[in-house]
């Protein structure tokens, strides 16, 4: 299964011309599935909800969802890509995941990371849908740190865990090479580059260093802290249907939920 990210720097607020930007580099692609960074529409940094309201779009239906649709139909491929999402009053750090045959869903943030607590609600749930190829589950960036989200895909049955980041601490690439091996599934942390200062002396600068990991725990790339780059692997997912660490051990079936607190 051909497996990419686009690894780039959206341009706050300009909804636009990031998304011609994606467009004219993902038409000249041709691969099964593709990764996107977080929040890829309009940028990380928001400073009112105002702002977050002017630019948030309702899943499905919304101009974006409705153009990466008829891009994923064109081109054939499953896309999974960050977007500010708004509902009724409430706002998600949201991923879309779509098909050639239209939107299949979405995944909504649990886990916020600081002032993103400002501005979104958390989701509440994660899921793990089957596009015949594979089983995919999607979380988004700081997810990482609780080992718990991508143990609940994996226990889903996702064999690939799609990981929009906005990476700005250190720790993540390292990190996911870990949830790889815990969960035995391939992991595609697709994070963006640049630096955003919307709020004065607090500057974010963005880590790069996309990658995929395999169920080994192998990395199979990863991309310069900051170069944009469209980068594919072909992958062989039912490596990932293999949960034996050794002739007697089963990743699953040997967890001992009743001594671990919750
Ligand atoms: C993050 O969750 N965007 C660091």
């Amino acid at each position: 299964m051909k497996t990419a990210i686009y690894q780039f720097a959206p341009a706050f607020g300009a909804k636009e011309k990031n998304l011609q930007k994606i467009e004219k580099t993902l038409l000249q692609t041709d691969v099964d599935l593709v990764v996107l960074p977080e929040l890829c529409t309009t940028g990380y940094q928001f400073t009112s909800q105002k702002e977050l309201d002017d630019l948030a779009e309702s899943i499905p239906g919304s101009p974006t969802v409705e153009s990466w649709s008829q891009l994923c139909q064109k081109k054939g491929f499953h896309l999974v890509a960050g977007l500010a999402e708004k509902d009724g009053d409430q706002f998600f750090n949201s991923a879309v995941l779509i098909g050639p045959e239209g939107y299949i869903g979405t995944y909504r943030k649990v886990h916020l990371f600081l002032d993103e607590k400002k501005w979104f609600q958390s989701g509440c749930s994660f899921h793990v849908w089957d596009i015949e190829k594979a089983k995919i589950g999607i979380m988004i960036c700081f997810d990482w740190i609780f080992p718990e989200a991508a143990r609940s895909l994996a226990l889903q049955g996702a064999e690939i865990i799609c990981h929009p980041v906005n990476l700005v601490l250190p720790y993540c690439q390292d990190a996911m090479i870990t949830r790889s091996i815990e969960n035995r599934v391939f992991t595609v942390t697709a994070n963006r580059i640049g630096i955003e200062e919307r709020v004065k002396d607090n500057p974010l600068t963005f880590t790069g260093g996309s990658q995929i990991v395999d169920p080994k725990g192998q990395r199979l790339f990863r991309l310069g802290a900051k170069v944009e780059a469209f980068q594919e692997m072909d992958i062989h997912v039912t490596k990932a249907r293999d949960k034996q660490i050794t002739a007697k051990n089963h990743i699953f079936y040997d967890r001992n939920p009743k001594v671990y607190q919750s």
